[in-house]
């Protein structure tokens, strides 16, 4: 199948965007990455030392000009970080280049999957299912709103989430 748009995938933290877009580009042949890879090399610090030396302020506008820096480039498979569709202009820039496609857990899948990851400073201290839950429902409406596709992941691999999207690309 032809694809000649970015592919967008973004949905909260834990909920599988970084290991489906390695899927989609073995099954499509188009490169991905991932935004917080390149923020954080291009800061040459990690996202967690972003948020507390420069500030989350910082790392969201870090967010747009990256999405910004994308229109007009050759299709690529995008893993946003999970807070990139709460800005009405990032969700602007990505329907103007590309498709997006929305990934959704369950609170308890993503407390399982992150369990022993501390890489996310919006849940340091607080990695537990009422917390991941409260977020979830605050960030929906702009998720959905983001949104071309919604696929739930709860016991879906990667591979088979890949498969999906690419079939429901196609239908658009
Ligand atoms: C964030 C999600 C993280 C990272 C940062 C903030 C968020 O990315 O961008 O910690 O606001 O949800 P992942 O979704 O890749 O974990």
């Amino acid at each position: 199948m032809e694809i000649n748009k970015h592919i967008f995938l973004i949905g909260f933290m834990g909920c599988g965007k970084t290991s489906v877009s390695r899927e989609l580009s073995a099954q499509t042949g188009i490169n991905a990455f991932d935004t917080d890879e390149l923020i954080a090399e291009s800061e040459q610090m990690s996202i967690s030392e972003i948020f507390r030396v420069k500030g989350e302020p910082y790392f969201r506008e870090k967010e747009t000009g990256l999405l910004a820096s994308m229109k007009g480039q050759e299709p690529l498979i995008v893993s946003c970080g999970g807070g990139i569709a709460l800005a009405p202009r990032n969700r602007e820039l990505m329907h103007e280049s590309g498709v997006t496609v929305l990934l959704t857990a369950e609170p308890e899948t993503i407390l399982e999957r992150l369990k022993d990851d501390d890489s996310r400073p919006l849940l340091a201290g607080r990695k537990n299912v009422p917390h991941i839950s409260s977020l979830i429902d605050a960030r929906r409406p702009a998720y959905e709103e983001a949104a071309d596709i919604i696929i739930k992941t709860d016991g879906i691999s990667p591979s088979e989430i890949s498969r999906e999207i690419t079939e429901l690309i196609s239908q658009l």
